[in-house]
């Protein structure tokens, strides 16, 4: 089973990767997390661009990677209270057509990482509503990891406990959508 991780930030330090590669730790065995980290070469949104065959090559890389996928999982900053631009961006030009997108009925789950006390809960609320508009199948909980600067071991675990069991939570809630999609399927 394969877990795509995208990071909304485009910093070489991130925070938010760091997270996303604290998940992959917890993966139980056979489960990998897969991290696309291209996510700055996504041109701004243009519906004439849209229009126009092929998209952008970093898109078409990203849409597949999410194909080929059996979830998705994002870590989002906060910028002002809300999603980081480049990774709206993304997720819009992902909504189009919104009959194809590759994230319809796709489980996702959102966690996120901010310097500030309270973890991201804002834009993590926003990503998860954009999912559902968008159709995906989007687990409710949520991983607000504050003051993320000190929140990691060396060893890139989260060094608060508590968090590491809504990690866990989180991503069994995530793969349990997974096999029940294939149950439907079947
Ligand atoms: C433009 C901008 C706006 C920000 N707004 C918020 C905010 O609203 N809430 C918050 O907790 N942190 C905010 N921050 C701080 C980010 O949480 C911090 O830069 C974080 O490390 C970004 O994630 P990263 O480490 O994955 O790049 C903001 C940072 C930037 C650059």
């Amino acid at each position: 089973m394969k877990v795509l991780g995208i990071s909304g930030s485009l910093r070489r330090d991130s925070h938010n990767a760091q997270l996303l590669r604290a998940a992959a730790q917890q993966l139980p065995p056979g489960v990998e997390l897969e991290l696309w980290d291209d996510l700055k070469a996504v041109p701004p949104y243009d519906a004439d661009d849209d229009a126009t065959l092929p998209r952008p090559r970093a898109l078409r890389e990203l849409d597949a990677a999410m194909r080929e996928a059996d979830a998705v999982l994002i870590a989002t900053p906060e910028y002002n209270h809300s999603v980081p631009g480049q990774l709206k961006n993304a997720l819009d030009w992902l909504s189009r057509p919104l009959v194809k997108s590759p994230l319809r009925n796709k489980p996702v789950a959102v966690v996120g990482a901010s310097t500030g006390l309270f973890g991201a809960v804002w834009a993590q609320a926003e990503v998860r509503k954009v999912l559902g508009a968008i159709g995906a199948k989007v687990v409710d909980r949520e991983l607000p990891v504050g003051q993320a600067a000190d929140a990691f071991t060396e060893g890139g675990r989260l060094v608060d406990g508590e968090l590491e069991l809504v990690l866990a939570d989180l991503l069994a809630e995530l793969l349990g959508e997974v096999r029940e999609a294939v149950a439907e399927a079947a």
